[in-house]
């Protein structure tokens, strides 16, 4: 994919306690940069959730916690985004977790599923514990369907203003 030469405001949110999912939100900062867009990112801890009007693409990164549960300091977010109201917002997730428990990032599977009434869900991505050389390749898919719907997203809008 070329590189986006463009405005969009981009926030990458995530939760991580061991650094799994911190890693994999570096990597995708880096992809995002070399596709052309300058991403805000934040721990969760020190992201607002009334800060969520500002963007036009939103991306998410959880652990999984209990049994195929979103942590508790991720739940405020997940809720924001069930009253926000924007479904023309580009959203993806993605997280990291371990298939040794039965329901494997189910915290991804929580935020896909409700991303996807609320809000315009482009992409989703579980990666097994530490990310990997092999993982990489599907970072920068990830990345590129998150840039792919927004031009879709802006040609629709457009298209409908006309
Ligand atoms: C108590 C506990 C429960 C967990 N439950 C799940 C689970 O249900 N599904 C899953 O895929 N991973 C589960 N995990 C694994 C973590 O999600 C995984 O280690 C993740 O990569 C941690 O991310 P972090 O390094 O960003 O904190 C669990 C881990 C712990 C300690």
């Amino acid at each position: 994919m070329g590189l986006m030469n463009c405005n969009q405001k981009i926030v990458i949110v995530y939760a991580s306690v061991t650094g799994n999912t911190q890693a994999v939100a570096e990597i995708l900062t880096e992809r995002f940069r070399t596709v052309g867009f300058l991403p805000d990112v934040c721990e969760i801890n020190h992201f607002d959730v009334n800060e969520l009007k500002r963007y036009d693409i939103v991306v998410i990164g959880t652990y999984t916690w209990g049994s195929g549960e979103v942590p508790a300091e991720i739940q405020e977010l997940f809720e924001a985004f069930e009253k926000l109201e924007r479904p023309e917002l580009v959203t993806a997730v993605f997280g990291t977790g371990d298939s040794f428990f039965s329901e494997f990032c189910g915290a991804v599977n929580r935020f896909r599923d409700m991303l996807y009434v609320h809000t315009n869900l482009a992409a989703t991505l579980k990666i097994e514990l530490m990310p990997q050389e092999t993982d990489l390749v599907r970072c920068q898919k990830f990345v590129e369907a998150v840039a792919r719907r927004l031009v879709d997203t802006d040609k629709m809008r457009k298209r409908k203003a006309t």
